[in-house]
């Protein structure tokens, strides 16, 4: 007989599937609002620059009568359009190298599935973007971690670190470029490295590139679609979310010259039917936006990070790096644990009723103990919070004792 108290038992899937270190904060600052404390939200990577025009009109405008599935790859219109967006971008590809995917995050979860079996292994230099490890557990894949260090504004680390963790098992190199958290632009001279080392251990190279427009101070950024001789080993992972500031549309993709990896990413999204119809109108037309809105965006962004890396570098006892894309930075805080340091910032300190939630750097690292000092900032905010944040914490760490 069962007894009333018996329950049918989770996975050791879903047990070891890590919390989003990004978001367990939130009751926090959920509790915070209540007592009526303002909270500055440097934890998350939710612009809050507007989407442009002409993807929201594009829905608006629509007078479709059935919201019906789309193909599984994506609309053939739009894959065509983004190959020619591509195209613009010094990318030579065409609407069969690309497949459609919700979001970027779906792109990485079938690149895994299609590319790894259970056991396999994944070298990322950390830190890095903290849901991979989430993919890695659902696809029973291992990560594999080269740190790659603050005082060198987390460049790659030398090509020597990765090749003495290849393993019969490894099967790719994932790199995040530019990257968050760091926001590190990799040189082209760093992504050429890489693709040495993809040809000669016959791995796939893939790389996340969802933050390719943010390359400041003049930098530009080098895929690894550029890459001759690269065509069976690299995989890109784009997004709309951050480029258009649409996160919510929920549609990325997957692009590779690989016809196999292709096909084989295809299956996985057969199975999962189509990515979202209305959100695929919405990512086409936002190819049309103009260039003014991305030079203004860049503008915002430059101005933002440059005010936010002064402030913090006046801090005493805090370091930081100067990243150089994306819209993230570590720094590193005089305290033993980020992590329980933020959780303090929200449950027990406020400076005239206002406080910043931040996200603690550990889940961004798969090396135990590392980044417990840091956290990821952010600049998602406009300057005058910014300042207004950083000015919290400035206070916070004079009055916090850990
Ligand atoms: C590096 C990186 N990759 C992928 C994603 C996933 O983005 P989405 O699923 O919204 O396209 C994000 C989101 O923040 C990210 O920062």
């Amino acid at each position: 007989m069962l007894k009333s108290d018996q329950m049918p038992s989770i996975s050791n899937k879903g047990k070891s599937m890590p919390q989003s270190p990004i978001r367990k904060l939130v009751p926090y600052a959920e509790d915070a609002k209540k007592r009526g404390v303002e909270v500055f939200h440097l934890n998350i990577g939710q612009p809050d620059i507007k989407t442009p025009e002409v993807a929201l009109n594009a829905v608006k405008n629509n007078d479709l009568e059935i919201l019906a599935y789309s193909r599984s790859e994506g609309s053939e219109e739009y894959r065509a359009k983004i190959a020619q967006y591509y195209l613009k971008n010094n990318i030579n590809v065409s609407a069969q190298d690309i497949i459609v995917t919700t979001g970027g995050s779906e792109a990485l979860l079938f690149t895994f599935g299609s590319i790894m079996d259970v056991g396999d292994e994944v070298i990322i230099p950390e830190p890095f973007y903290a849901n991979y490890n989430g993919f890695s557990i659902a696809s029973g894949v291992k990560v594999v971690p080269v740190i790659s260090k603050i005082e060198n504004n987390f460049a790659l680390p030398p090509i020597e670190e990765f090749e003495k963790l290849i393993t019969p098992r490894t099967k790719a190199i994932l790199i995040c470029n530019p990257g968050n958290p760091t926001g590190y632009l990799y040189s082209k001279e760093e992504v050429q490295e890489l693709a040495g080392i993809v040809k000669k251990h016959d791995l796939f190279l893939i790389a996340d590139e969802v933050y390719r427009e943010f390359a400041y101070d003049g930098a530009k950024h080098y895929s690894v679609m550029e890459e001759s001789g690269l065509e069976n080993h690299a995989i890109m992972i784009d997004s709309v979310s951050k480029r258009y500031s649409m996160c919510g549309a929920r549609i990325g993709c997957i692009v590779s010259k690989n016809k196999d990896v292709i096909q084989t990413a295809l299956k996985f999204a057969q199975a999962r039917l189509s990515p979202p119809t209305y959100a695929q109108i919405a990512s086409e037309a936002a190819l049309e936006t103009p260039q003014s809105y991305f030079d203004e965006v860049i503008d915002e962004y430059v101005e933002r990070r440059n005010t936010l890396i002064e402030e913090l570098q006046k801090i005493e006892g805090v370091k930081v790096a100067k990243p150089n894309g994306a819209f993230y930075c570590i720094a590193e805080l005089p305290v033993k644990s980020s992590d329980e340091f933020a959780q303090w910032l929200l449950e027990e300190f406020n400076l005239n009723n206002q406080t910043i939630m931040v996200a603690p750097a550990a889940g961004f690292y798969s090396t135990p103990g590392v980044g417990a000092n840091q956290i990821r900032i952010a600049y998602v905010l406009n300057k005058e919070s910014l300042i207004k944040a950083v000015s919290i914490l400035k206070e916070a760490l004079k009055v916090y004792n850990d």
